[in-house]
């Protein structure tokens, strides 16, 4: 940890969190924070679960510096890469994780074929998976290359099923290639290089939370 630039070495220096820049690795954190939030632009090739026996690589490895447990909220496919976040706060993890409260997550995939208004209309009106139907997706088709035959795709779902764009787009009749997440509610991947991190702002950490947060509907003042 640095304050004003200057390595911390002693247990216990004190910063005035008003005045002073603490870092934490290099990177700006919110002063007084315990709980840390950290985006991380994944590579492909990095499981995102903290231990996986059989894995060659983890997320943890890009985070470890940190030096605190963090665990990821919500996964990313070990061939898939992009925007994660990481936290120690377990309140958070949960509230953004719980099924009924996802947040809009942006999905950018290149797939084999020319992807036909057909199949866009069915990704957007929701498809049957094996283990059942998809919400309603939003979804653009950024670019088709007939010298490769691929379709670069936008897709935005709220739903976190395993696997769930590449089996989206299979069912369809597309393979995907290449696979990222670009944006997670309001965050992206602006200023982060693959395999890179920042710390979340408070800001960003409330924003989230109010995201996933279930809009409770008010009551029609006329109703009995
Ligand atoms: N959908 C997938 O198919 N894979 C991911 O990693 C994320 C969403």
């Amino acid at each position: 940890m640095t304050v004003n630039g200057e390595l911390i070495t002693q247990l216990g220096a004190k910063a005035d969190p008003d005045r002073d820049e603490i870092s934490l690795d290099g990177k700006p954190i919110e002063p007084g924070q315990d709980k840390l939030y950290v985006l991380l632009n994944k590579p492909t090739g990095y499981t995102s679960t903290r231990f996986d026996r059989f894995a060659k690589n983890t997320v943890m490895e890009l985070v470890d510096t940190i030096g605190t447990y963090l665990y990821p909220v919500g996964r990313l496919d070990v061939d898939t890469s992009g925007l994660m976040v990481l936290t120690n706060d377990g309140d958070f993890a949960q509230l953004i994780m719980h099924p009924s409260h996802q947040i809009e997550k942006t999905y950018v995939a290149e797939v084999h074929g020319k992807i036909n208004a057909e199949a866009l209309n069915a990704l957007e009106r929701g498809i049957e998976l094996d283990d059942g139907p998809t919400a309603p997706a939003k979804v653009h088709l950024i670019s088709y290359s007939p010298e490769t035959d691929i379709s670069k795709v936008e897709l935005i779902i709220h739903e976190g099923r395993k696997r769930q764009v590449r089996r989206m787009l299979a069912a369809v009749g597309h393979r995907v290639v290449k696979l990222a997440r670009v944006r997670l509610g309001d965050l992206d991947l602006k200023g982060v290089p693959e395999g890179q991190y920042r710390f979340l702002t408070q800001k960003e950490v409330s924003r989230l939370k109010k995201l996933a947060t279930p809009k409770t509907t008010k009551k029609d003042p006329g109703a009995r």
